[in-house]
């Protein structure tokens, strides 16, 4: 089988992310069925690691993998020779002695899966790596987004609000967004914009004044263990909440509210919208499991294929 990695955003084309979001829509009758389960990956391993915290990446990969009938195997890092000092080589030359298909990787530090994929044969696909990118996210941002405002998705007005410093989402949605013709505002105290972004074509606003203008309002979390660990990035979550946190009382009708999670109630998000049924968040995790079966699928077989839905069912 052919490596191909999912690293950034950046190693899909247009015509990839289409195919992505049809094979993923294509996956949709068989999560909706009694036996929730294919056999299209028998006899495929899929290994997954995480070495930083996750709950629906990991889930959503782990129930894409076994929806799709592939063996998986998880590690942490707690439990596993990453707490004996094995470095992140050994691990992959370790693990690549199973043979896998493909690696699902989440870690602490930027670039990490392309040392992953410098020492496996396996295909590598990124699960967030530090504040680099989390191509997975964006592809099911983009799935939610087509699933509930319709199949183009030029023109739509996206703020994306919050800690865009440290966020790897920022990073990956921004050129998702943009590829599919989205205009892309960035809204966040100047403590936490980074320096130069508008050469990513982003507007880049530092209050909330023109938030009517957005369609989706795509919320940050807050990286508490980051901006609380003594760089006085904020002066307080309360001032913080203040200023960017998104209520009710700041929406207009039809504007619709997105976040990738997990979420800070009472920060950047208010309960009233955080227990809204207006909002995506929860479509998005839903749509996390139909597009990672999509990514398993397509790193397997290829983005040659068109997509009919009896290829996959
Ligand atoms: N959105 C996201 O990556 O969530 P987890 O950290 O729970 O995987």
């Amino acid at each position: 089988m052919p490596k191909r990695d999912l690293i950034s955003i950046e190693d899909l084309s247009r015509a990839h992310v289409e195919l992505l979001l049809d094979t993923a829509e294509s996956f949709l009758p068989v999560l909706e069925r009694d036996i929730k389960k294919v056999p299209t990956l028998r006899g495929r391993t899929i290994i997954s690691l995480f070495w930083e915290p996750s709950t629906r990446t990991s889930s959503s990969f782990d129930l894409a993998a076994k929806r799709l009938s592939a063996d998986t195997l998880g590690l942490k890092a707690k439990g596993s020779a990453v707490e004996k000092g094995e470095t992140l080589k050994d691990t992959a030359i370790t693990l690549s002695a199973y043979s896998p298909d493909i690696i699902v990787m989440r870690h602490p530090s930027a670039g990490a899966c392309q040392t992953l994929s410098q020492n496996t044969e396996a295909s590598v696909i990124n699960a967030g790596d530090g504040t680099h990118q989390h191509p997975t996210q964006c592809l099911l941002d983009l799935f939610s987004l087509r699933q509930n405002l319709g199949r183009d998705l030029g023109g739509l007005r996206v703020f994306i609000i919050g800690d865009i410093l440290h966020s790897r989402v920022a990073r990956s949605d921004i050129m998702g967004f943009q590829m599919l013709g989205m205009e892309v505002t960035l809204v966040a105290p100047p403590t936490l914009m980074p320096r130069g972004i508008e050469e990513m074509g982003v507007k880049v606003e530092y209050d909330l004044a023109n938030l009517k203008d957005a369609d989706v309002i795509y919320l940050l979390r807050i990286q508490q263990e980051r901006v609380e660990a003594g760089a006085n990035y904020l002066p307080s979550l309360r001032e913080y909440s203040e200023l960017y946190g998104i209520s009710q009382a700041r929406l207009r009708p039809g504007q619709r509210v997105m976040h990738p999670g997990p979420i800070n109630r009472g920060v950047e998000i208010a309960s009233d919208i955080a227990d809204d049924d207006e909002n995506l968040i929860a479509h998005q995790v839903f749509s996390g499991l139909a597009v990672r079966m999509a990514i398993l699928y397509r790193t397997i077989v290829g983005y040659s294929d068109g997509v009919a839905s009896e290829e996959v069912l």
